[in-house]
């Protein structure tokens, strides 16, 4: 069975669903709260291992109480937490979102704090990286994100790599030529001005000739960029009613990974990728995304 590490955040996410954005300096009631485990690594590392991967996680956790329950969390969905670099205290607190998710459209608000160290390239160097068959990186903490992947390059490592392209961070291009498969986001598309995904999928194949490019869209589904150029476009898989979009992109994510690892290609893994995202967006989190009954409707499809 492959193995996958993925390298990011391990995040707080308190989230209140309400029935309306407040506007400023109003008072509301929420309808209903609860906290979970968030992230964009966190929350593909427990979707990967609900499709029974083979997962691990590189994230620093705080000093604090919340960190230990963002371990008891991933633990709990079978996440290898034995990688997780505990930053010594003072070091900062467990970062945390506080998210209003709009009941009516299960769009999400998320207000992040962070102040806390990220992984560094000596703890990625001292991982047995040997073990892994894919690893995957969220594209922040740049400096050091970049030592790690050219790390990977020179090494001669064999795991395929994957980098995901959220936020318009600076030098995160620098990142791009060491990957296999480049997962952008729409925000980022739309950060660096590209009309629609096909143009900057068009436009970021310069950086990494032979890399797989993917960009999911929001209800407008995902596109595809393989290295022979050919453009794929998967629509989206839009259920009834819309309850959470939280970590949509994650799970996306999560599953272009795991379609890819299976021996898909990079059409059968936009549609396999945009399904579950589509599953997730119908639920409120993300239980269940690994059931059988989610793979069998992917055969049928
Ligand atoms: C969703 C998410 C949340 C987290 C936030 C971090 O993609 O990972 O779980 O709080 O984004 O920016």
């Amino acid at each position: 069975m492959p193995r996958i590490l993925l390298v990011g955040n391990a995040v707080l996410d308190i989230i209140l669903r309400v029935a309306h954005h407040p506007a400023e300096d109003e008072e509301m009631r929420a309808l209903s709260r609860r906290s979970d485990l968030g992230g964009n690594a966190a929350n593909s590392a427990r979707v990967l291992a609900a499709l029974s991967h083979r997962v691990a996680l590189l994230a620093t956790l705080a000093a604090d109480g919340e960190a230990e329950e963002l371990r008891r969390l991933l633990d709990a969905a079978g996440v290898d937490t034995r990688h997780l670099v505990r930053v010594s205290p003072p070091g900062g607190r467990t970062p945390l979102s506080t998210i209003l998710l709009h009941a009516a459209s299960g769009a999400r608000t998320i207000v992040h704090h962070r102040d806390l160290e990220e992984p560094r390239f000596e703890e990625f160097r001292a991982l047995p990286l040997a073990e892994f068959d894919w690893i995957h990186f969220e594209g922040r903490n740049v400096a050091e994100a970049r030592r790690m992947l050219a790390y990977l390059d020179e090494t001669g490592h064999p795991a395929r790599v994957s980098l995901e392209v959220e936020k318009d961070r600076p030098e995160i291009e620098t990142l791009l030529p060491h990957a296999d498969l480049l997962l952008f986001s729409r925000a980022y598309a739309e950060a660096r001005g590209y009309p629609d995904a096909a143009a900057l999928l068009a436009d970021m194949r310069r950086h990494a000739p032979a890399a797989l490019l993917a960009c999911a869209w929001g209800a407008a589904g995902a596109w595809g960029l393989d290295a022979s150029g050919r453009a794929t476009h998967c629509p989206a898989q839009v259920p009834p009613t819309v309850v959470d979009t939280l970590g949509a992109g994650d799970v996306f994510n999560a599953g272009m990974i795991d379609a890819l690892l299976a021996g898909a290609g990079l059409e059968a893994a936009l549609a396999r990728a945009t399904r579950l995202a589509g599953r997730k967006v119908g639920q409120t989190g993300f239980d269940g995304l690994g059931l059988p009954s989610a793979r069998l409707a992917d055969t049928a499809a």
